[in-house]
């Protein structure tokens, strides 16, 4: 069976307390199924706390970061490097639209994230805002998420909140795969809801979903999981 990935982006949220409590909700209801990847992104600040809850608890949640270092460890005040990362994380978000928009991150910058990621055995989890959006060499899961589809603009003011067409998405799934391989995943990203969460998974080319607002809500994102799992 293929994969399912279900990726939360908490984005800059999440006290070390509220953190906790959405690992206490959340872990126990999450399935252990071998193609199911659920992972959870938090703040690097709550990073080692969200680690340490999930491996007390023996859930079936991966960790992943939001970002990561262009540079390995060393003299590079206030980076977080691949090499030290892979002591909490599995997956690094890499390129969200929202650091290419307010860091002003660009192609060259992100690729060589992706290969730092690589080189510390981090999966890069690549987003892509449409066709034009170069896919390094080597790059095996990306996110798809149109601007105009994520649920807060790029700048932390009311975005449409308007998903793209599950069609939509699933052309440009196959696009990259014909351009990349069949084995690259992706996932869609945007606007992704309990409600309209099946619409994407039960796309063939889709093999995931990144989402961001309706990931901080526990409950929410239990639904999440679950519909998506119905939709698969
Ligand atoms: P959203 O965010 O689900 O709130 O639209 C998705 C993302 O930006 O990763």
């Amino acid at each position: 069976m293929k994969n399912l990935w279900i990726v939360a982006n908490w984005k800059s949220n999440k006290t070390i307390e509220e953190a906790l409590e959405w690992v206490g909700k959340v872990g126990p209801k999450i399935k252990k199924e071998d193609f199911l990847k659920v992972v959870v992104c938090p703040t690097f600040s709550v990073l080692s706390e969200v680690k340490k809850a999930i491996q007390v608890g023996n859930f079936p949640l991966l960790v992943g970061c939001q970002d990561l270092s262009p540079f390995d460890k060393g003299a590079y005040t206030g980076e977080e490097s691949a090499s030290l990362l892979k002591q909490l994380v599995d997956l690094a978000i890499i390129g969200h639209s929202e650091r290419r928009y307010n860091f002003g991150e660009t192609d060259q910058q992100i690729e060589n994230k992706l290969t730092r990621a690589s080189q510390a055995d981090i999966i890069g989890l690549l987003c892509v805002q449409g066709n034009e959006t170069p896919v390094p060499k080597g790059c095996q899961l990306i996110a798809y998420e149109p601007i105009s589809a994520i649920s807060t603009g790029l700048d932390n003011t009311p975005g449409s909140g308007q998903p793209e067409d599950p069609l939509n998405a699933s052309s440009i799934a196959t696009f990259f795969k014909q351009q990349h391989g069949q084995d690259l995943e992706v996932l869609y990203g945007g606007s992704v809801t309990g409600k309209n969460v099946k619409q994407f998974i039960s796309q063939k080319e889709i093999n995931g979903v990144l989402v961001g607002n309706a990931s901080l809500d526990a409950t929410e994102f239990i639904k999440i999981v679950e519909e998506a799992i119905n939709g698969a």
